[in-house]
């Protein structure tokens, strides 16, 4: 069957079927191939697109923009709208889907995203919300395709960490869309929530994939890849103290990459990451809780399993595929 997006909003993974994340993914190789050999053939032209930000971004802002302008697109950023404060989620969807083609958003509530997909009349795109972080997904399975030699579903994916942000959450649709093997590896507290993990075991019996949920470091023998997030999303700065304590002993070094006993093993990161003292947050971390760096060592992070930079370039080249496939 031929796949069609047009009008679709993307929101989350759940919404969409195997063969249309693969089109997405076939798309973004095509797209980043276009880019890199100079064509000006612009797809967007006259399209105008609105980025909604309640969080701070830089790779998602910066993928947005730079894809848009690549294809002809104009955008507006917009941090500071009567959304929420002075007028309703409704009405503001009504305004701006008179104004633009597509709006993106990111900030706190799911319930928002949906809602300006509800209303708005043009398609919506998720650019983290708390739940779920769907472009970022497209970003790391496109980047897994590029660096492991085998099909999406023979791999072995282990998220390390938070597994029940929205990293966590996402990686786990994803993965259980494309049939691969994903291991949420967390302290108890931390594991995604049940009902998301059923709903995503039932998926996974029809592609063939893997949902394991485990607090044994040991099991990331024979990952493909070692995934892992910050400690603390954003929203949540007041629970430092709490996630240091619990998530430590997972933190992603030299010695985790050992044990997954395959020497190509890919470290991969959605960023920003804490591996260093060269930010703000670092230091204070330094200074009240000792650690040099979190969720992941900078030696690990500096290492060859490390594809974080070319993660933070298919940002880009996936964000601009979901945008040609919706418009
Ligand atoms: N990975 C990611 O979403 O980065 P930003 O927060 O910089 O957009
Ligand atoms: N879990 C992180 C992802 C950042 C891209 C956060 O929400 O802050």
């Amino acid at each position: 069957m031929p796949v069609n997006l047009k009008g679709r909003s993307f929101i989350t993974l759940k919404d969409f079927t195997t063969e249309e994340i693969r089109y997405m993914l076939n798309l973004s190789k095509d797209l980043k191939a276009k880019k890199r050999t100079g064509s000006k053939e612009k797809v967007l032209e006259g399209k105008n697109i609105v980025l909604l930000f309640e969080k701070s971004s830089t790779r998602t802002r910066c993928a947005f923009e730079v894809a848009a302008y690549d294809e002809g697109a104009n955008v507006t950023f917009l941090t500071n709208s009567q959304m929420g404060k002075k007028e309703s989620i409704e009405d503001t969807a009504k305004v701006l889907g008179r104004y633009y083609d597509g709006i993106e958003f990111r900030g706190f509530k799911q319930e928002t995203v949906e809602s300006l997909a509800a209303h708005s009349g043009v398609p919506v795109w998720n650019g983290l919300t708390d739940l779920y972080h769907p472009t970022q997904i497209l970003a790391d399975f496109l980047t897994v395709m590029e660096h492991v030699d085998k099909p999406l579903n023979k791999v072995k994916f282990v998220y390390v960490g938070d597994a029940r942000n929205n990293m966590g959450n996402s990686l786990m649709i994803g993965a259980a869309k494309m049939g691969m093997h994903f291991v949420a590896l967390a302290p108890k507290s931390l594991f995604p929530s049940e009902k998301l993990v059923a709903e995503m075991r039932e998926v996974a019996k029809e592609t063939g994939g893997i949902i394991e949920l485990t607090e044994n470091i040991d099991d990331v023998k024979d990952a493909d890849v070692i995934y892992t997030d910050v400690w603390v999303s954003m929203g949540e700065e007041d629970q430092f103290e709490e996630r240091i304590k619990l998530l430590s002993p997972y933190q992603v070094n030299m010695e985790m990459m050992k044990k997954t006993n395959n020497a190509d093993a890919l470290f991969m990161h959605c960023l920003p990451a804490f591996h260093d003292q060269n930010t703000v947050v670092g230091r204070e971390i330094k200074e009240k809780f000792g650690l040099d760096s979190m969720e992941v060592t900078d030696e690990v992070f500096r290492s060859k399993h490390s594809v974080v930079f070319d993660e933070a370039e298919n940002r880009m080249h996936t964000i601009k595929a979901v945008m040609v496939a919706t418009l």
